[in-house]
């Protein structure tokens, strides 16, 4: 018969996953990482995930059990969703926001659900730039119809539509819009500190906003803002330092970045982006999320297991930076040997958690972790471990 376990059990002062880092027998997966003043239970990230369940820019009990849940599953860090700096930079209207002081009052609840869960919470602004005014993923992943009130006009670097399933040509922005977007990416930073994120991400990825102020598919500016690579990253290095003076010192400020595009211009794009990153790095930024432009519905993507890896590797070794990456780690393994090898920090694994947000625990036992079990919280750990004293 099982018995509750009369020690009192306070979540947040549960030991996370008890490994020694000093023992080489510990996978690297499951070493603690260490960023500015936070660390990392183990390597294993949870991407940001956009839940498209949000209502007006505000955060729900979907969002809330959904992160709860993740880091309760064992992960180092969570790392939450896609989140709007202004309401025009929603990819659809289900998007998070942190525009306004409500929303950050529900992000303070997630954050600190987060943390008790035992992870560290993170958080990722973004705009959407001219991917902006969509319909949800399993509604179309289209542009809503201009003459339909639920959606909004997308602004860009340039008057140019991304295509495809997303038609509409934003509005050239000015540099005043500039300087607005900017401003907002600002107060958002702010928000997120004072809900009690550790660790911020900028979105400079996947085709929003300022990846394609750095991509030639988006931007055909020839001012300051354009030109060339110096003037394409410009938008990304400004944002960049205005955020760096808002986001404390000692906290982790990092920026996903899609490095390639997969368009035929592979070399070329990868030179300019490791270059743009190394100026991040001298900027102020952390670590990289290694990620793809998706600047063109033409790209020839080589999806395929860990297939970024080579890539994460190559910034990592030429920016001089510590990068995270992810795409098809969903193998104990692999994601393991990436780390054990080099070619990343930190592993984020997406759509193997929304499987099963006890991911790490099944690798942790896949891996020969001594006392796998720990890697959850107690109240999970404790009787995992006594089942598998009692079945051995
Ligand atoms: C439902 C869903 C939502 C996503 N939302 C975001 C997002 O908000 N921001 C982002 O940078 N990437 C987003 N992505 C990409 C993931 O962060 C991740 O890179 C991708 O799923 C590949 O990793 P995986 O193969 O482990 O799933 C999303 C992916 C999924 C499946």
């Amino acid at each position: 018969m099982l018995h509750c376990n009369p020690q009192p059990h306070n979540i947040m002062s549960t030991p996370a996953n008890p490994v020694n880092p000093a023992d080489s027998a510990v996978p690297a997966l499951f070493t603690p990482f260490q960023l500015k003043d936070v660390t990392l239970r183990n390597r294993i990230a949870v991407p940001p995930m956009c839940q498209y369940s949000a209502i007006d820019g505000l955060t729900n009990d979907w969002h809330l059990s959904h992160y709860t849940g993740l880091a309760r599953g064992g992960a180092g860090l969570v790392i939450v969703e896609a989140t709007a700096v202004s309401p025009e930079g929603r990819i659809t209207p289900g998007c998070t926001g942190l525009w306004n002081d409500e929303q950050a009052v529900g992000m303070a609840g997630i954050a600190a659900a987060i943390k008790a869960g035992g992870a560290v919470p993170g958080i990722q602004i973004a705009h959407a730039g001219r991917k902006a005014s969509a319909n949800r993923p399993w509604e179309g992943d289209d542009h809503i119809a201009a003459d339909d009130a639920r959606g909004w006009t997308p602004i860009g670097p340039s008057a140019k539509a991304f295509g495809a399933h997303l038609p509409r040509t934003p509005e050239a922005m000015t540099q005043d819009d500039i300087a607005r977007v900017q401003a907002d990416f600002v107060a958002a930073a702010r928000r997120a500190r004072d809900a009690g994120f550790q660790w911020l991400e900028l979105h400079f990825a996947h085709g929003y906003l300022a990846q394609s102020f750095f991509s030639t598919h988006g931007n055909q500016r020839t001012d300051a803002y354009g030109n060339d690579a110096i003037g394409r990253g410009r938008f990304l290095l400004e944002t960049l330092a205005a955020v760096r003076e808002v986001w404390p010192a000692n906290l982790p400020l990092t920026a996903r970045f899609g490095v390639i595009e997969y368009d035929g211009n592979d070399e070329q794009t990868l030179k300019e982006s490791i270059e743009l990153v190394r100026a991040m790095r001298e900027g102020g930024l952390d670590m990289l999320n290694v990620s793809v432009g998706f600047s063109t519905p033409d790209a020839q993507i080589p999806w395929g297991p860990a297939f970024l890896a080579p890539i994460a590797e190559r910034v990592r070794r030429e920016a001089g930076l510590p990068v995270a990456s992810s795409w098809g780690i969903d193998d104990p393994v692999i994601a393991n040997r990436v780390v054990e090898q080099g070619q990343m920090d930190l592993v984020m694994v997406g759509r193997a958690l929304l499987s099963n947000p006890h991911w790490p625990y099944q690798t942790a036992m896949k891996l020969g972790l001594e006392r796998p079990s720990w890697v959850l919280p107690a109240p999970y750990a404790h009787w995992l471990e006594r089942y598998r004293v009692q079945s051995a």
